[in-house]
């Protein structure tokens, strides 16, 4: 991907390890936490008009016939997205690089951000950036961007910063290296391209959960989900 300073692994792993993913798709659909988040983006999307999906998988957890233009995109898209959701537009692109006709009155990112992740942790941090400009870049005066996105503590992310260069260049996993924010690193980053703070609450974590492609007991990793709401500033 041109312009885009995220990780050569990462963006293949991402790939490999989503395309056809049923595992993913069908206990996103029967784990609470994740029943939970589809009614946070159901009930934040409920009046779109023009709706943005980053990195959307092609999975959609909520409804999308009633938004009368929605696009979504990922670093690829499949075939069998567009024979599921024809009504989509679809594009393979990158968060970090996003053009559109026009601008979103909504963007949605679900447990996008974290996927982004580059050589380094200062890089990861600059992709966090760049996607916070590009999401506000393409909405209108007063769009919203809604953010559904896990994250860890400030006392987990301290050592984890420490080993995360190490960690991806011998990454073992299937499933892709990744790296959580603090809710604080999203919050600056936000408010920096220009995009004001609305809503800020946790998702109870009351199942288990998706990690690293397992399924793990909520006690297992200090992860929190967030839902952000932000407004592009006029
Ligand atoms: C955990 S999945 C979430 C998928 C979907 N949003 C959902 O909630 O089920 C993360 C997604 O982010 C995508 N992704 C990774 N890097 C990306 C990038 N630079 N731009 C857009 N999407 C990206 C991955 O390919 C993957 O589909």
């Amino acid at each position: 991907m041109e312009n885009s300073a995220q990780n050569i692994k990462s963006v293949a792993k991402n790939q490999d390890f989503f395309a056809d993913n049923d595992w993913y798709k069908n206990l996103q659909g029967e784990l609470e936490l994740y029943q939970f988040i589809a009614k946070s983006a159901a009930h934040e999307t409920a009046n779109a008009r023009r709706l943005l999906d980053i990195g959307n998988g092609g999975v959609f957890i909520f409804p999308i016939a009633h938004i009368p233009e929605v696009e979504a995109i990922d670093i690829f898209v499949e075939e069998d997205f567009k024979m599921r959701y024809p009504t989509v537009k679809w594009s393979q692109m990158s968060a970090l690089d996003m053009r559109f006709d026009e601008p979103f009155d909504t963007a949605i990112a679900i447990n996008t951000l974290h996927h982004v992740i580059g050589d380094t942790v200062k890089a990861t941090y600059a992709n966090l950036d760049k996607i916070m400009s590009e999401v506000s870049r393409n909405l209108e005066p007063n769009g919203r961007f809604v953010l559904l996105e896990s994250t860890v503590p400030a006392w987990f992310i301290a050592p984890y910063k420490l080993v995360f260069a190490l960690l991806v260049r011998f990454w073992p996993l299937k499933h892709p290296p990744t790296f959580q924010f603090y809710f604080r690193d999203i919050l600056g980053a936000a408010e920096r391209a220009g995009l004001v703070l609305e809503e800020f609450c946790w998702i109870p974590k009351t199942s288990d959960f998706m990690s690293m492609g397992f399924r793990l007991k909520p006690w297992m990793s200090p992860i929190q989900m967030g839902k952000f709401i932000f407004v592009k500033k006029p």
